[in-house]
């Protein structure tokens, strides 16, 4: 049976990457879209889920998330994901529209159409929060939740704990997100650093099709500091991977909350021998998801091939 899935996120290029590939996973179905304010604002990141919609032909229905975080102003991610939020794939407009509720109220109603669903999130947790505020109950009808965020370990070689971007973004929501009682594994920002795309891939991917093309434009002019300038960290794949193939991971149980350091919210795990509602992702099978990775790629169409 393939799994029912809710892909909350901010696109963003690797959210775009992530939700491309994802379209093409035989053994998901995804119901629902919800946008976030993260990388850019929600007015952005809904026309460019739409977008990626109406170019793969998907009927998903999209949802606009909320303005920004729960309780702090929105930072954006200036200059990382180029001026539309796919560095140099610009395409004119969308279309379509988003659905007339807003996102959490829209995951609301889908949790009853379609019980034991996954939420993936690849951005801030601010729409998940505010779910799981307004219906503490739906916990109880979400297989697990599923977020890229946090750090396993200090990949950027900084003296002070790294604040990753969609949890210092809104600290509060991943703390309602944790404290919910729902199944949660946390795939932190470590593995899209070490499983990245480098240049000569870059330049490999255009000869491959359409969408390699796309994804070439994308990464040509994304600028995440993460990895060398010319290459590209794949974060939100590494987070839609383990939905698609599960196997590719290691998970460990953990305790976790969020601490502040100089004012950012930072994710903190804890590694536990006693069966917890965390699961933090410790280990990937790199080649395995550059397989994956790959092999999603090379069926992807667009309405145009
Ligand atoms: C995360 O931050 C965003 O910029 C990316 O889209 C990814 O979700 C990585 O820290
Ligand atoms: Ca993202």
């Amino acid at each position: 049976m393939k799994e029912s899935l809710i892909i909350d996120c901010d696109p963003g290029i690797d959210d775009a990457v992530a939700l491309i590939t994802s379209f093409f996973a035989p053994n998901i179905d995804i119901k629902l879209i919800c946008s976030t304010a993260g990388n850019l604002g929600i007015e952005t990141t809904t026309k460019n889920a739409l977008h990626l919609c109406e170019l793969y032909d998907q009927s998903i229905p999209v949802a606009k998330g909320l303005p920004g975080p729960l309780n702090t102003k929105l930072e954006i991610a200036k200059g990382v994901h180029g001026k539309m939020g796919f560095g140099n794939y610009l395409y004119k407009d969308v279309k379509t529209k988003p659905i007339a509720l807003q996102a959490y109220k829209a995951m609301h109603y889908a949790l009853q159409l379609y019980n034991n669903s996954t939420i993936l999130v690849l951005g801030p947790l601010t729409n998940v929060a505010m779910l799981l505020k307004t219906y503490p109950e739906d916990a109880k009808k979400i297989k697990q939740i599923v977020f890229m965020g946090g750090t396993k370990d200090n990949v950027l070689k900084q003296e002070k704990p790294y604040p990753e971007f969609n949890i210092s973004r809104d600290p509060e929501a991943c703390e309602i997100v944790l404290n919910s009682g729902a199944n949660v594994t946390i795939i932190p920002m470590d593995f899209g650093h070490y499983a990245y795309i480098d240049n000569e891939e870059i330049s490999r991917l255009k000869s491959i099709n359409e969408t390699g093309a796309i994804f070439a434009k994308m990464y040509e002019n994304y600028k995440d500091g993460h990895v060398d300038d010319d290459d590209a960290a794949t974060h939100d794949s590494c987070a839609t991977a383990y939905i698609i193939e599960p196997t590719l991971f290691k998970t460990e149980y953990v305790n976790a909350k969020i601490k502040f350091y100089d004012g950012k919210g930072i994710l903190v795990s804890n590694i536990t021998k006693r069966k917890t509602k965390i699961k933090l992702a410790v280990d990937m099978d790199y080649d395995g998801f550059k397989n994956l990775y790959y092999g999603l790629l090379s069926v992807a169409k667009t309405i145009n091939e």
